[in-house]
């Protein structure tokens, strides 16, 4: 064994305990690499160390050397890893690197069918109608009877309404208070008026039920804004005025309206109003003066007051608006539909 052997045995175990040790990750391999290395007994160190004896006599000096500046690097190379490890089992949980960058949150829309709403709202506030709300679980006093719908009448149909059970009790549609999904929102006409005296002006917006079959125009849940002005000499000029107030200032003003004679129970006279679209007329709403056995049976007094009263569907204003030809896609969440709102 000569010096420079020697010498470049220690070099290459420094070298090798430097390398393993800056890449342990746990204790466990630490502890290995400390007995592989530094072990008392058999460490790769203690065998190199052995063999300084057969060193010449001159050069055991210059060896013993060596050997403590090899046994300083090792030293200091468990030192570091026991650090790392340290400061990494210290902070518990998930490591974060606080350098990278964020993962930016999907922000969703409003629905189409909401921002027509708050749409609408605005365009009616304008014309000075406040916004009131109504359950969308009524009962056929509200959504029928108070109305002027008679028993008979077609409209109260079992089939063409989602009535309710209600405890486990057969359902009687003759009932004044059997409870369906309301199949309109003029049930709410009726609860204002049973509860504020006139002047009365105000739009209600929501859902409403009907068991249709879903098509391109039709679905068995959709929203209708409803109208009410009640006071002292309300008449149809300033109906069809409202009406066609609202319909240039959310369709355009080159919008083609026209009012048809048409009849409701709780109207008289009544009329639908059509827009224009894609040459052909599309109805957007019945509406009509109130009928004076509606106002006497929320207790208003018929010879003192008078009123009209609209029902919009929402769906097809927005459709119109934005040139959407089929229902469903408002409803099919699909997420490139959607998007373009
Ligand atoms: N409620 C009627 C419907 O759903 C619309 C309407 C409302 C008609 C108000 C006249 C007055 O068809």
């Amino acid at each position: 064994m000569n010096i420079d052997e020697f010498i470049s045995q220690l070099e290459s175990l420094a070298s090798d305990a430097e390398q393993q040790l800056a890449s342990v990750t746990d204790s466990d391999a630490l502890e290995a690499a400390r007995v592989e290395f530094m072990g008392a007994r058999n460490g790769r160190l203690k065998d190199i160390q052995k063999t300084l004896g057969q060193l010449a006599k001159e050069d055991k000096p210059q060896g013993g050397k060596k050997l403590n500046e090899a046994k300083q690097r090792i030293t200091s190379a468990i030192e570091n890893a026991t650090a790392a490890l340290e400061t990494s089992s210290a902070s518990s949980g998930p490591q974060v690197d606080p350098t990278l960058p964020g993962i930016r949150p999907h922000l969703g829309r409003v629905h189409p069918i909401t921002q027509t709403i708050e749409h609408l709202k605005e365009i009616m506030g304008k014309l000075g109608f406040a916004v009131v709300e109504g359950p969308e679980v009524e009962d056929t006093w509200h959504n029928f009877v108070a109305l002027n719908i008679p028993e008979d009448h077609p409209a109260r149909d079992p089939l063409d309404n989602f009535y309710l059970t209600v405890a486990g009790q057969q359902v009687d549609p003759s009932a004044h208070n059997a409870r369906l999904l309301r199949s309109q929102t003029s049930t709410v006409q009726i609860r204002v008026m049973e509860n504020t005296q006139p002047p009365v002006r105000i739009i209600s917006l929501g859902r409403v039920y009907r068991p249709d079959e879903a098509d391109a125009t039709h679905f068995p849940m959709f929203h209708q804004m409803e109208g009410l002005w009640i006071d002292e000499a309300v008449n149809m000029a300033q109906l069809k005025s409202v009406l066609r107030m609202f319909a240039t200032n959310y369709l355009g003003s080159n919008v083609k309206i026209r009012f048809r004679p048409s009849f409701f129970p709780f109207t008289e006279p009544s009329v639908e109003a059509d827009f224009l679209w894609n040459d052909t007329w599309v109805e957007f709403g019945g509406a009509g003066m109130v009928d004076p056995k509606v106002l006497a049976a929320v207790g208003y007094d018929p010879e003192k007051v008078s009123g009209f009263a609209f029902g919009l569907g929402v769906e097809r204003l927005c459709m119109r608006r934005h040139e959407v030809s089929d229902i469903r896609d408002l409803y099919r969440n699909d997420a490139r539909f959607l998007h373009q709102f």
